[in-house]
C-alpha cells in the first residue's frame, strides 16, 4: 500500500488538504499528516482542523514565526528528521507558503517523491515570497497538479515536461463546496450585525500591502469610502495588526469606520463572503472563493497568480491606490450582486481526480 505523507504549515494549506485527506482514505491508501507549525495560534491553526473535520495531524513540528530563511531552514531540518523515521512514498505539498516549499525541497534531498497540487500559478511578481515559493517547488517536483490550464502554459514555458502536469482543478473549491450549506446555515453575518447581502469583507496581509505606511494608509482610505455605502467586516491578520498599531493607524478617523474582528474560521468567512455584496482582498484563496461563489471581488494588488478569476469576471486587479479602489467599488456596487461564470473544472472533485492519478503513478 502506497504511503503517502501530506503537508500543512500555513492558515491557507489547511481548507486544501481536507478533501485530499478524504480522498486518500477513500482510496485507501495509507497517510501521515505532518503540521509544520508555521502556523500556531488556535484561530490560524487548530480551530480549520476542527471545523474542516480534519484528523490531528501525526505530528506537528512546532516551526512557529520567525525570519522567512529560518522557517525555511527549520522546517528542513525537522522535516528530514520526519522523513527519516517515516519514510513516505510519496510527499504532497499545497500551495505556495514557505513549509510548502521547505517540505518539498527537503523531500527532493532524501529521494522522495513529490507532489504539488496547485502547481503553475504565476503572479510575474518575483518579489512576492509566494512566487519564488511557486517557482521553485514547481521545478522539483515529480507530478504537478494544476487548477487552471493558465497554470500548464506557464509550466510549459518553464520547460517542465508535459507528462508530469495534470489539469485537475481546484482542491479549495472541494472545500467550499462541501460547507457551503453548512455556512450559509451558521448565519455569521447575524452575529457579526450587518445585514445579509449588504456589507463588504476586507481581508489585508501580504508584506507589500501591510507593511508599507504609504500603501496601507492609502488602502484604509478606500476602505473607507466603501464604509460610507455599507458597513464592512474586516478580520484582522496577526501582522496587520502589528503593523496598525506600529503606524498609528488605529486611531485615526479617516482610516477606520470598519468593523474590526479577529481572524474567523472557515464556515463563518465562508458565510460570510457567500453573503457579501463585495470583497476587497490581496488573498489569492479569496479571489478563488469568491469566483467560484460569483461575489463581486476587488483585488488590492497590481498583478495576480489567478488570472481566471479576472477571466471568470467577477475579479478585478485595482492595486493600493485610494481613487482607484473607490472608482472600482462604486462600479461594483452598482452592478448585479453575483457575476461572472466559474470555470468547468471547479466542481468540487479535484482531490477524487488527484488521488486517483496518484495512485496509479505510486503503485
Ligand atoms: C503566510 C504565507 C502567505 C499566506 C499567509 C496566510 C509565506 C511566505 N506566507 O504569511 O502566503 O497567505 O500565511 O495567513 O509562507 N503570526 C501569529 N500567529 C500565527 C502565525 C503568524 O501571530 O499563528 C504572526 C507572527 O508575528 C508572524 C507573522 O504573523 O511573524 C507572519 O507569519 P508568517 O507565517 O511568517 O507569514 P504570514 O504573513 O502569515
Amino acid at each position: 500500500m502506497a504511503m503517502i505523507t501530506l503537508i500543512a504549515g500555513a492558515r491557507p494549506n489547511f481548507m486544501k488538504i481536507a478533501p485530499l485527506v478524504r480522498a486518500i482514505d477513500a482510496a485507501g491508501l495509507g497517510r501521515r499528516i505532518v503540521h509544520t507549525g508555521q502556523h500556531y495560534d488556535r484561530k490560524m491553526s487548530e480551530a480549520f482542523f476542527e471545523e474542516l473535520g480534519i484528523p490531528d495531524p501525526d505530528v506537528n513540528l512546532g516551526v512557529g514565526s520567525g525570519s522567512h530563511v529560518e522557517q525555511l531552514a527549520e522546517v528542513m531540518r525537522r522535516l528530514e528528521a520526519e522523513f527519516r523515521t517515516n519514510r513516505p512514498d510519496v510527499v504532497v505539498v499545497v500551495g505556495d507558503v514557505n513549509s510548502t516549499l521547505a517540505a518539498a525541497l527537503t523531500a527532493n534531498k532524501l529521494g522522495i517523491p513529490v507532489a504539488h497540487v496547485e502547481a503553475g500559478l504565476r503572479s510575474g511578481d518575483r518579489t512576492m515570497p509566494e512566487e519564488i515559493n511557486r517557482i521553485l517547488t514547481d521545478g522539483i517536483s515529480d507530478w504537478l497538479y494544476t487548477s487552471e490550464p493558465d497554470a500548464d502554459e506557464n509550466l510549459r514555458k518553464e520547460g517542465i515536461a508535459e507528462e508530469r502536469v495534470k489539469l485537475v482543478g481546484n482542491v479549495m473549491i472541494d472545500t467550499l463546496f462541501a460547507n457551503l450549506e453548512r455556512a450559509r446555515a451558521a448565519k455569521p453575518w447575524e452575529r457579526l450585525g450587518v445585514p445579509r447581502g449588504g456589507y463588504a469583507v476586507v481581508t489585508l496581509h501580504r508584506p507589500s500591502n501591510v507593511d508599507d505606511p504609504q500603501r496601507l494608509e492609502s488602502i484604509l482610505r478606500g476602505i473607507h469610502d466603501v464604509v460610507r455605502e455599507m458597513p464592512v467586516v474586516f478580520p484582522v491578520h496577526p501582522r496587520t495588526l502589528g503593523r496598525l498599531k506600529e503606524f498609528g493607524f488605529s486611531g485615526r478617523e479617516e482610516l477606520n469606520g470598519y468593523t474590526a474582528v479577529e481572524p474567523l474560521g472557515y464556515l463563518d468567512m465562508l458565510g460570510l463572503v457567500d453573503s457579501a455584496r463585495l470583497v476587497l482582498t490581496d488573498s489569492g484563496g479569496l479571489q478563488e472563493e469568491t469566483t467560484a461563489l460569483r461575489v463581486p471581488c476587488l483585488t488590492l494588488r497590481e498583478n495576480t497568480e489567478r488570472p481566471i478569476t479576472i477571466e471568470a469576471g467577477n475579479n478585478r486587479l485595482v492595486g493600493w491606490r485610494t481613487e482607484a479602489i473607490t472608482s472600482a467599488a462604486a462600479e461594483l456596487l452598482a452592478g448585479e450582486s453575483r457575476i461572472g461564470t466559474p470555470p468547468e473544472l471547479w466542481d468540487g472533485r479535484a482531490a477524487e481526480r488527484i488521488v486517483r492519478h496518484l495512485a496509479g503513478a505510486t503503485s
